[in-house]
């Protein structure tokens, strides 16, 4: 199963300058709630932007180089050994831009945090068809006077 999970603003955004645009304490407490004890899997800008490991997660990361990661991450250098690597197992794909954009179409659940606010991006969630997803409301939250809501896309 390859869920998505990403916090997005009202126009799609994701980051700026390889970093995330609002600070969320409640909603990087949800992302470590969903992915604790998951494999988490990355493109290198995000593994860069997160400057550290996770506690309790196998990191997964993308990346064209052939370069020193720490041991315990593990690393692919191209899609289809990443994709013979995540077949039958369940994953979190975590970002980002390029990521969610090569999976979007395999995904089989989107975990977004639709924040109630807009800003200057440079990169952005793909546009998907929600058509072929159920939407289901997993609560609400805020933090600093930005609202945020958990949202579930189920694919039909
Ligand atoms: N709002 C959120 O929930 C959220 C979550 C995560 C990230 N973000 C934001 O998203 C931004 C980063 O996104 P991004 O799109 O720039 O970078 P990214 O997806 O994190 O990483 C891109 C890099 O991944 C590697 N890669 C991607 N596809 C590959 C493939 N098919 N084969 C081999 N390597 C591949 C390449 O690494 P190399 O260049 O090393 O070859 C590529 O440059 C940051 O601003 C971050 O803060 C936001």
């Amino acid at each position: 199963m390859i869920s998505i999970i990403a916090a997005i603003g009202k126009n799609n955004e994701l980051g700026l300058n390889n970093d995330l645009i609002w600070h969320l304490p409640n909603d990087l407490k949800y992302f470590k709630e969903k992915t604790m004890n998951q494999t988490i899997v990355m493109g290198y800008n995000t593994f860069v932007s997160l400057g550290r490991i996770l506690p309790n997660r196998k990191h997964v990361v993308l990346t064209f180089e052939k370069i020193r990661l720490p041991l315990d991450v593990i690393q692919f250098n191209n899609l289809e050994d990443l994709n013979n690597y995540i077949k039958d197992k369940d994953v979190f794909i975590i970002g980002g831009a390029s990521m969610y954009k090569q999976f979007i179409d395999k995904a089989d659940r989107l975990y977004l945090t639709e924040i109630d606010d807009t800003h200057e991006a440079d990169v952005y969630f793909p546009n998907f068809d929600k058509s072929l997803f159920n939407k289901k409301i997993l609560g609400t939250n805020s933090d600093n006077g930005i609202n945020y809501t958990f949202t579930l896309y189920e694919r039909k």
